[in-house]
């Protein structure tokens, strides 16, 4: 997750998790891994003992995508490369990137050849994340699941919103059903409202999919993955972190981002999970806005003392959390419906973007 899941984040995750579960790193522009830009190459760090190392890419041009790839896979920058094809982000979306690529058919089904073909020498998986469609009206899925089969693709992930309901509403689980009944030589994977352990098993139930992909139900909530490995197991769920152990788990955040960015710009990053982390839990407006504003990790271990170790995690703290929104009209390059088959990559798709 673009802005989430960076080498720190990712660390605390697995320090909870398991080990065959994938924690894929931010999104990363394939032209700014071909311009070899220096803060995008500082995204791209794995820990020494991270593995698998999974990076996703963004990209529109099949050129870009498959030289991204030969770099990532030829140098030995990952070990699975996954392709984002569901941000529905408006300025990704209007250059035709994220949720808008799968409408161009034959355009995708060219990435989906140079990235696996540039990644094969070096037996990289690439894999494919994406949604339903644009709306109700374009609905892509069954045709991506298909490409993705043809062009060699290793797993999919379905994301079951289309672009226009960005995160509103509910996911339609049913769609992922229908993907795994037509997807039969690669793994499916199930996205969409996983925020605790049952809804993972709930999911794997109902949908019959192969595993599921976690999104903001692990916003400042990285035990979530201990919660999911012991739910898919059969085994008891460990017991939720009292109000002491977040504020640990808070400092341990912040260390591993201070490692990772440095001190000013590591809890400047913190800032936006220290409302995830809180969520629910009896704190006064004024600490809660003191500790949205830290800057240092002392500072932070100074706030962290003023609560109250005791208190159990909230009952009501294990919904829904961070994006909603509300559904909106998906911003397209001119013409993009015109025609699914034309394979013309609209200009300036490939400038650097962050988003989801
Ligand atoms: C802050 C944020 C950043 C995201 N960034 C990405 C991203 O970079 N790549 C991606 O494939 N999905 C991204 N997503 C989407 C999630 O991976 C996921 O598909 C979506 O949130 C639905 O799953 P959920 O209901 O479990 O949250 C992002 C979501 C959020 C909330």
């Amino acid at each position: 997750m673009a802005g989430v899941t960076n080498r720190a984040y990712r660390r605390l995750c697995r320090e909870f998790g398991s080990a065959d579960a994938i924690y894929v790193c931010e999104m990363i522009t394939a032209r700014a891994i071909v311009e070899r830009n220096e803060k995008t190459l500082h995204m791209m760090s794995f820990d020494d003992d991270e593995s698998p190392r999974s990076m996703q890419l963004y990209g529109v041009d099949p050129v870009n995508l498959g030289e991204a790839v030969r770099i990532v896979a030829g140098e030995g920058w990952a070990d699975h490369i996954d392709l984002n094809l569901g941000c529905p982000v408006p300025k990704v979306t209007k250059l035709g990137g994220g949720a808008a690529l799968p409408y161009k058919r034959a355009l995708l089904a060219r990435i989906v050849d140079a990235m696996v073909t540039a990644a094969q020498p070096y037996g990289v998986p690439v894999t494919l994340k994406f949604r339903k469609g644009i709306d109700d009206d374009h609905l892509t899925f069954r045709d991506t699941g298909r490409i993705a089969e043809e062009g060699g693709v290793a797993a999919i992930a379905l994301h079951a919103r289309t672009a226009a309901q960005r995160y509103s509403g509910q996911a339609d689980w049913d769609s992922i059903a229908e993907l795994k009944a037509a997807v039969t030589t690669i793994p499916v994977l199930g996205n969409g409202d996983i925020f605790s352990a049952d809804d993972a098993v709930a999911m794997m139930a109902h949908t019959g999919c192969d595993g599921v992909v976690v999104g903001r139900g692990c916003l400042g909530r990285p035990w979530l993955f201990a919660e999911l490995a012991a739910a898919l197991r059969g085994e008891p769920l460990p017991t939720p972190p009292r109000l002491g152990e977040v504020g640990a788990i808070m400092h341990r955040h912040a260390t591993l981002l201070a490692e990772h960015h440095g001190e000013e710009r590591g809890l400047r990053d913190l800032r936006k999970h220290m409302a995830w982390y809180l969520m629910g839990f009896p704190v006064g407006g004024d600490l809660r806005r003191s500790f949205a504003a830290i800057s240092t990790v002392a500072e932070l271990a100074g706030l962290i003392a003023q609560l109250d170790p005791d208190v159990p995690f909230p009952v009501d703290a294990g919904g829904p959390r961070g994006r909603q929104g509300s559904p909106g009209k998906v911003s397209l390059p001119y013409g993009w419906l015109d025609d699914p088959q034309d394979i013309t990559v609209p200009r300036g798709a490939d400038v650097m973007h962050s988003g989801g």
